[in-house]
């Protein structure tokens, strides 16, 4: 069979990976197609050498603009790409902006399409992934899901049940894959960065860093704990373009870097004392590692990474972020198990289940 990966945002990488090497393992044809969503190298090409997947088969080169302009650039460049290829099912991954756009061009043109990582919902329609999230559900034909809680979300949504496929976290198998690999770099990464203990920072959602009236106020609450404890902040473009001279000023705790690799920033969440994060993945991954998580954010699409890990929803509530902070230096958050199917082996499920013959 055939197989064609859309991916195109940093956080897509992780999760085509294991699929991609899962399905060539059993021998299918497979074309990698990276919209150019992430353009940068270290957004996007130093994933690729990490992550040892091959170099993409199509670059449809579309860059950034507005969510309208980067969609229709999206599904403008990939429809004559889905024609000439004639993959039997793309697959696409997560809730970015080039998930939705090759998802609707799919379903129009009547290709069969699968989202790995379906399901998930923060329930807050004010966060552009979410809206990826029900559009690209609604319109995929196979719905591989991370956590029983997408099931639900999906079923409550009047997705037929024959299209949900509970197959576990694709992203766990990367991590799973590559940190004895992590742990092999971190001696060498602690020096170079002089580290002893640290927190490790990540911020770039638009409702936290395109307002100076939001991201400010958190830039010094920030500040403010990295006199207790330094914290490594390694900035997404999105937030270094906007508060460069911000950032500068920050207090000498605050460890201003460029974007870290996969390995990189693996190995620093490993062995950080407590993560601070708007990133949903992060939540997972800090989970599957049993490192205390705190995330700026109202809501999760995440929720287990909350009942059954070591996440923390802080919102913009700076005493409960000094509460949590301090609870976690003080390792006063055991760790658990992680959730279940999140065992490095999502991808093979997902593998078997589209080898199946097609009806
Ligand atoms: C996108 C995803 C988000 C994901 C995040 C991970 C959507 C709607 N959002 O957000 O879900 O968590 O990726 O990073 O798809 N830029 C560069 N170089 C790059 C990429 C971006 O400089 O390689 C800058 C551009 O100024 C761009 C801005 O970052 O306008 C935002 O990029 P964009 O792809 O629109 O969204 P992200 O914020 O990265």
């Amino acid at each position: 069979m055939k197989f064609l990966h859309v991916v195109g945002a940093r956080p897509n990488f992780m999760k085509a990976a294991p699929v991609y090497r899962s399905l060539a393992r059993i021998g299918h044809e497979q074309v990698m197609v990276h919209t150019g969503q992430h353009y940068d190298a270290l957004m996007s090409d130093v994933f690729f050498k990490a992550l040892e997947i091959p170099n993409p088969d199509e670059s449809l080169n579309v860059g950034s603009g507005s969510h309208a302009q980067q969609t229709a650039a999206i599904m403008s460049k990939f429809e004559p790409v889905v024609l000439a290829r004639q993959p039997d099912t793309v697959l696409v991954y997560g809730d970015v902006n080039s998930t939705v756009a090759a998802t609707l061009v799919c379903a129009k043109l009547g290709i069969r399409v699968a989202h790995v990582e379906a399901g998930l919902r923060s329930y807050d329609r004010t966060m552009p992934e979410e809206i990826n999230r029900l559009v690209t559900d609604q319109l995929a034909d196979m719905l591989f899901t991370p956590s029983s809680d997408g099931d639900e979300n999906l079923a409550r949504e009047g997705v037929a049940k024959e299209k949900i496929f509970l197959v576990g976290n694709v992203m766990i198998d990367t991590l799973v894959r590559f940190l004895p690999q992590a742990e092999q770099i971190f001696p060498e990464l602690k020096e170079k960065l002089s580290l002893d203990g640290y927190g490790l920072v990540t911020l770039h959602r638009p409702s936290n860093v395109d307002d100076g009236a939001t991201f400010l106020p958190m830039l010094d609450a920030l500040s403010e704990l990295s006199r207790e404890l330094p914290l490594v902040f390694p900035v997404h473009p999105r937030t270094s373009q906007r508060w460069a001279a911000e950032l500068e000023q920050a207090g000498s705790g605050l460890r201003v870097i460029e974007p870290l690799g996969y390995l990189e920033f693996l190995a620093l969440q490993q062995h950080a004392k407590v993560v601070i994060t708007d990133s949903g993945g992060i939540q997972e991954e800090t989970t599957y590692l049993g490192t205390p998580c705190l995330t700026l954010r109202e809501n999760t699409e995440r929720p287990i990474t909350i009942t059954d890990g070591t996440n923390m929803l802080i919102g913009r509530d700076w005493e409960k972020l000094r509460e949590g902070f301090r609870a976690a230096l003080n390792g006063s958050r055991a760790r658990k198990e992680p959730p279940p199917l999140w065992d490095g082996k999502a991808a093979e499920r997902i593998s078997a289940i589209l080898s199946r013959p097609i009806h």
